[in-house]
């Protein structure tokens, strides 16, 4: 199957050309800047997309994740996503989101700046403690179509019934899933974030989509320390990246007290 991305955020012709906005301070001494994909997740029992028993061996992308298979089948989607959001309250954060919940927090007292970037759609870096930037939307929010609300909402997971927009009335509401061909959430903050990092962290992603993929080259090239967390090699690793093999929920409680301890 080719591999299908995102339309790319156009990090490259988005990068600020000087200047500083109020969510990244360029004159702090560290940036840390978290990226993570669903490897972060697995642990806690939610399966990732790629490689034996991925999400995507079961279903095809172009059925499930893109504006045209909601337009062509919305009850496959529908369902597809409402099965997903069913799993959440049955999951909790492990040791990796719990982890960085205590970084994001000890990086911020201490006057470093600090951005969590998630692919994820899943909740789990909030329930640990966590304020992640969801660039891939979020399984516990709807989108309508009609009047543009987005609203949070975990209950009922019935996947034969669509739901109203509680503000407008439209009819069917949409997951607040950033699909296949739609351009991600938050890419200035993201990219403002990129051109302030002094160190770049990947966690769990298979660095197969775009623009996610392209945030750890963006980092390097910039001149920030680059740590690359995940079971298997990703596919955007360098050989000046430093390298963390195995579980998360094992590897990143060391990795944060490592650079805890190296910041203070
Ligand atoms: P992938 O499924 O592509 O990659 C998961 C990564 O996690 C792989 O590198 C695995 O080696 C690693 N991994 C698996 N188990 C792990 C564990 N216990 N501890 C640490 N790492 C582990 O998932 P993503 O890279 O997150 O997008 O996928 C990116 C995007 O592709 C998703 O956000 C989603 C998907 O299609 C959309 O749906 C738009």
């Amino acid at each position: 199957m080719p591999v299908v991305r995102p339309a790319a955020g156009a990090i490259a012709r988005r990068l600020p050309r000087g200047g500083r906005d109020n969510e990244t301070n360029h004159t702090l001494k560290h940036f840390i800047f978290v990226l993570t994909g669903a490897g972060v997740s697995a642990d806690s029992g939610i399966v990732t997309f790629r490689g034996a028993g991925g999400l995507w061996e079961g279903y095809k992308i172009e059925d499930v994740a893109t504006p045209m298979a909601w337009k062509r089948d919305p009850a496959l989607v529908w369902r597809f996503y409402q099965m997903r959001r069913a799993q959440l309250p049955a999951v909790q954060p492990n040791d990796a989101h719990r982890a960085l919940a205590r970084l994001e927090i000890e990086v911020r007292a201490s006057g470093h700046g600090f951005a969590l970037v998630t692919q994820n759609v899943d909740n789990l870096h909030e329930r640990a403690g966590s304020r992640p930037v969801h660039m891939h939307g979020e399984l516990a929010r709807f989108l309508c179509e009609q009047c543009g609300l987005s609203h949070g909402d975990l209950t009922d997971f019935r996947t034969d019934a669509f739901r109203p927009c509680p503000k407008c009335k439209f009819p069917r509401v949409r997951p607040d899933i950033v699909w296949f061909g739609e351009v991600p959430y938050r890419m200035d903050f993201i990219s403002e974030a990129l051109a302030s990092t002094t160190i770049f962290i990947s966690i769990g992603t298979s660095g197969a989509v775009d623009p996610a993929a392209g945030f750890l080259k963006e980092a390097r090239s910039r001149g920030a320390r680059t740590i690359v967390h995940s079971l298997d090699e990703p596919g955007n690793l360098s050989s000046r990246d430093e390298f963390l093999p195995g579980n998360a929920s094992e590897v990143v409680p060391r990795l944060v007290d490592d650079l805890l301890r190296s910041l203070s």
